[in-house]
């Protein structure tokens, strides 16, 4: 029953299951509500054909000159979906106005009028523009109509894509820590454990400068590190005496079973690889492979530190913590056999910052969270 509902939650991020999602988000964000368009003319007579053209499907906002267009999107620009401006405007060109909003807007779809004259420059300025289309004067208001109408398509498959990606991210991200704290709670002693090991494991990923994806997958792997141990009895896991040869075979499998139970998920075929490497050593005595070295993948020896500084220093059913200076002194023992040397020298360097996060990890854990960073702070 447990692990059923931890496959459940899995089961979300599974292809079907995604498809299904998203095109019931596309159903849903496609309800009909009156897009905005922004018409910007300094002739009264095609303001006034351009509005009573479009007026029934769309909501309209005018404006006569570049200028005053200008300070109507700072204020509602994210309302406004579509933008259909003349080119030839006293003040400022439509070229002109329009690349001023593809910096601050790029979404809003652009629409320029122009003469016969203006095409040569105006297919130039294209992309400086991010222009959607533009239309020789004098135009067809069915065919303007039909454009217009695709431009909005357009804005709403842009759209609609960012907000799903967005609320899939943080599907994905709350489903991963609640897994970690269902985990972490399963033994008393290992109260936040995942987090903590998630955060020494950034800590040393961003001072090695390794790139986004990679630490969008190390804060996975960290998060769920210790999945394999859901179906271990709770027994074993907070055993107090030392463990009888059958229990720690068992508890030795983890790692392995973590891999079996996330390889048929797509995003996570790399983070499921090195789930399987976080208790390999250096030397090779590790399991559940033996692996030695380098044949350790970066992400299973980042891992493996942290995870060790963190049991180290925590309260376990067996043993009081040891302290932090305690810990990085064994840390310098092990560098070159349970650890990667180099590794170990990092971690030795980051110490006080990884001390300063243990110790408050509410506020630390956000300031080197990939995955909160991506859906809390991205527009
Ligand atoms: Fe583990």
């Amino acid at each position: 029953m447990y692990y059923g509902v931890f496959m459940d939650n899995f089961a979300l991020l599974k292809e079907d299951s995604f498809e299904e999602s998203l095109s019931e988000i596309l159903q849903l964000n496609q309800k009909n509500e009156k897009h905005t368009i922004l018409l910007v003319d300094d002739e009264v007579n095609n303001l006034q054909l351009l509005r009573r053209t479009l007026r029934h499907d769309y909501n309209i906002i005018t404006a006569s000159n570049g200028k005053e267009a200008l300070e109507i999107v700072e204020g509602k620009g994210d309302e406004i979906a579509l933008i259909v401006s003349d080119q030839k405007m006293p003040e400022m060109e439509g070229t002109e106005f329009l690349k001023r909003v593809a910096g601050e807007y790029p979404d809003i779809v652009k629409i320029l009028l122009t003469g016969h004259l203006d095409v040569d420059a105006i297919v130039d300025s294209i992309n400086d523009c991010h222009l959607y289309q533009y239309i020789v004067k004098p135009f067809d208001p069915e065919e303007l109509k039909m454009t217009i109408d695709s431009g909005i398509r357009k804005f709403d498959l842009v759209n609609n894509k960012t907000v799903i990606l967005k609320d899939l991210r943080e599907l994905f991200y709350k489903t991963i820590k609640l897994i970690a704290s269902a985990l972490d709670a399963k033994d008393p002693y290992t109260h936040g454990h995942s987090l903590r090991v998630t955060m020494y494991s950034l800590i040393l990923a961003k001072n090695l400068n390794l790139d986004d994806t990679t630490l969008e997958e190390i804060e996975t792997a960290g998060l769920l590190h210790d999945i394999g141990k859901i179906g271990i009895p709770q027994k074993i896991l907070c055993k107090p005496d030392k463990l009888t040869d059958e229990e720690y075979e068992l508890m030795k499998s983890h790692p392995a079973r973590a891999e079996k139970m996330l390889m048929g998920i797509k995003k996570l075929t790399v983070v499921s690889n090195w789930l399987r490497c976080h208790h390999e050593r250096w030397d090779g005595k590790g399991y559940p492979y033996g692996l030695k070295g380098e044949e350790i993948p970066i992400s299973g020896r980042i891992i493996a530190l942290a995870d060790t500084y963190d049991a180290m220093t925590s309260t376990r059913s067996y043993r009081k913590a040891l302290s932090h200076e305690t810990a990085i002194e064994e840390i310098k023992k092990c560098a070159g056999t349970q650890f990667d040397p180099v590794l170990a020298e990092l971690f030795i360097k980051c110490s006080d910052e990884i001390k300063a996060a243990k110790e408050d990890p509410e506020t630390y854990y956000p300031k080197y969270s990939y995955l909160q960073k991506q859906i809390y702070e991205t527009k």
